[in-house]
């Protein structure tokens, strides 16, 4: 299908963690001046869009997807000035920035909550309550090692109060016309300060519904739809990222658009996480089978032609493995997470190098990957280097842990004598051995090849638009595929085991090696990959 160029369909993404990126005041916690200091390594990696974690004022039970005040900056952070200077500078080297718009619930230390334990108007129907904990028994629990009901019991209101995530984030109640509009206010307010849109958050669980699961509900749609038509409206240029952790056909949905067909325009969400693809690209990894990603590319829909698949390798939660089934989540668990620190919720909390025990050629081959299947490219801060984590930190903190900018005192992070939390410091992903300037003294380094995928990516439209064909070869180990855009074909071969994959290969020119092949055997080295482009219509042979 032809899909006309929209900025966010060849993107690059840069997930970015503000406290952990750069302490501009020595305070130990990064803030948003600290980013602005860190803009031209940004630009100089050829991210696009800078996607910037929650920066509201927050009690942090939920590192500030719990939110006290949606018009604010939190002070460890900087100021709603430092906010627009970030986006200023961004702009000026012609990057954009995203951020989360934490739609389905707030803290219970946002004066909305207060007032409405109260029983004050206007906002006593601004959550959802309940004389009862019965309700909407159907509805699954998400943050399972910490929750035990969806039902907390408020004293001071004497009812139940809703909640999807930890018992200090209420859910908004949506069916309220007045919590409907309040976020579209917040939205201007953010859209108002330059913002070019947002990511999402938790969509599928913003209306309740008894007898259904209370996630996707058609009313939530509904919604939806209403506030993208605003965005149109008011901020045509704006994105709007949606983060629903689903199987694809129930992602498709919140594209909008017709589901039968995919030349009718979306009218939802611009983008949407994949987030099935992740969890079965290391398990093609490890397994040397590129059956579970074939799999899962094949049940994904297509999606109206201005819209685009966002892909990840990780990011700042546990790599959930919610989307997959028991039998291979336990397999998942029982080869990526074998410490039970390591295990969270439905997921594993480690990052990249870690989970491939610090193999350069597996990050390269699951970078590989992600750049060049479907979907704008998400890369989460750090892993450019090839970070480590720390399990020995509550929760997802241990993913969270400053970057590494230098082998000095706090891995140049900040001057503070203590830090939010503390650097990696370990033998092997400790700041001394990984880390940014090091890196960049180094032709040969990950950060160098990372600058390359992403450089090569932004000038081949086909990995980013191209169609998606999968080609066949006795050896599954083999990942191959074409990505065809505009008469233009590459060729994309992965090698998902740690012996030779040999293949006849068509005359090319390899975009990595910079060189020519010639038609004939190739054999692509254990975890090696390809990017080959071929001439349009040439039978490509394996
Ligand atoms: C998804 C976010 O990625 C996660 O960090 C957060 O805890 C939940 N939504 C709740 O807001």
């Amino acid at each position: 299908m032809k899909r006309r160029k929209l900025w966010y369909q060849t993107a690059v993404f840069y997930e970015l963690y503000v406290r952990a990126f750069k302490d501009s005041d020595g305070d130990g916690h990064g803030d948003l001046k600290g980013v602005i200091e860190r803009m031209d390594y940004l630009a100089d990696l050829g991210v696009d869009c800078i996607w910037l974690l929650p920066t509201y004022p927050s009690p942090l039970v939920d590192d500030g997807y719990d939110i006290a005040d949606y018009y604010g900056v939190h002070a460890d952070y900087g100021s709603l000035e430092d906010f627009k200077a970030l986006i200023e500078a961004a702009h000026a080297r012609g990057l954009r920035v995203v951020t989360d718009l934490v739609m389905n619930h707030t803290s219970d230390q946002h004066p909305w909550f207060q007032a409405s334990r109260r029983g004050e108007a206007p906002y006593t129907d601004y959550y959802v309550w309940s004389d009862t904990d019965d309700k909407y028994a159907d509805a699954r629990i998400i943050f399972l090692d910490t929750e035990s009901s969806n039902w907390t019991w408020d004293e001071e209101r004497g009812q139940y109060f809703w909640h999807r995530f930890y018992s200090q984030q209420p859910d908004l109640n949506f069916d309220n016309p007045a919590v409907q509009e309040e976020l579209f206010d917040i939205a201007r307010f953010w859209m108002d300060l330059g913002l070019d849109g947002f990511r999402a958050d938790a969509v599928p669980y913003l209306i309740e519904r008894e007898g259904t699961n209370c996630e996707n509900l058609p009313e939530t749609h509904d919604y939806l739809k209403r506030f993208r038509a605003m965005m149109d409206e008011e901020y045509p240029d704006a994105i709007l990222l949606c983060e629903a952790n689903q199987w694809p056909e129930d992602v498709r949905p919140y594209f909008g658009g017709d589901a039968d067909d995919p030349t009718v325009p979306g009218d939802e969400f611009h983008m949407g996480f994949h987030f099935p693809v992740m969890p079965r690209l290391y398990m093609a990894l490890k397994r040397g089978n590129r059956t579970p990603v074939v799999d899962i590319m094949k049940r994904t829909p297509e999606i109206p032609a201005n819209t685009q698949w966002c892909t990840f390798l990780r990011n700042h939660d546990e790599l959930t493995l919610e989307m997959v089934t028991e039998e291979e989540r336990q397999w998942m668990w029982k080869q990526y997470a074998p410490d039970p620190r390591m295990r969270l919720n439905l997921g594993i909390r480690r990052r990249l190098a870690p989970l491939v025990d610090n193999s350069r050629h597996k990050i390269e081959l699951l970078n590989s990957l992600l750049f060049t299947l479907p979907g704008s490219p998400i890369i989460y801060y750090g892993d450019e280097i090839g970070m480590g984590d720390n399990i020995q930190l509550h929760d997802r903190n241990g993913v969270r842990t400053p970057m590494q900018w230098d082998n000095g005192r706090n891995a140049g992070f900040s001057t503070a004598a203590i830090t939010y939390t503390p650097a990696i410091d370990d033998p092997i992903y400790g700041y001394q051995r990984v880390n940014v300037a090091d890196q960049l003294a180094n032709p040969t380094s990950l950060l160098y090849r990372m600058h390359k995928l992403i450089a090569i990516y932004k000038e081949q439209p086909a990995l980013a638009l191209g169609d998606l064909n999968f080609l066949d070869h006795p050896d599954r180990a083999l990942l191959a595929f074409e990505r065809t855009y505009n008469k233009e074909t590459i060729l994309c071969l992965h090698n998902l085991s740690q012996r030779g994959v040999k293949l006849r290969a068509p005359t090319s020119w390899d975009l990595l090696a910079d060189v020519t092949w010639h038609e004939g055997l190739m054999t692509i080295p254990p975890f090696g990959y390809r990017w080959l482009k071929i001439e349009f219509g040439r039978q490509r042979l394996l």
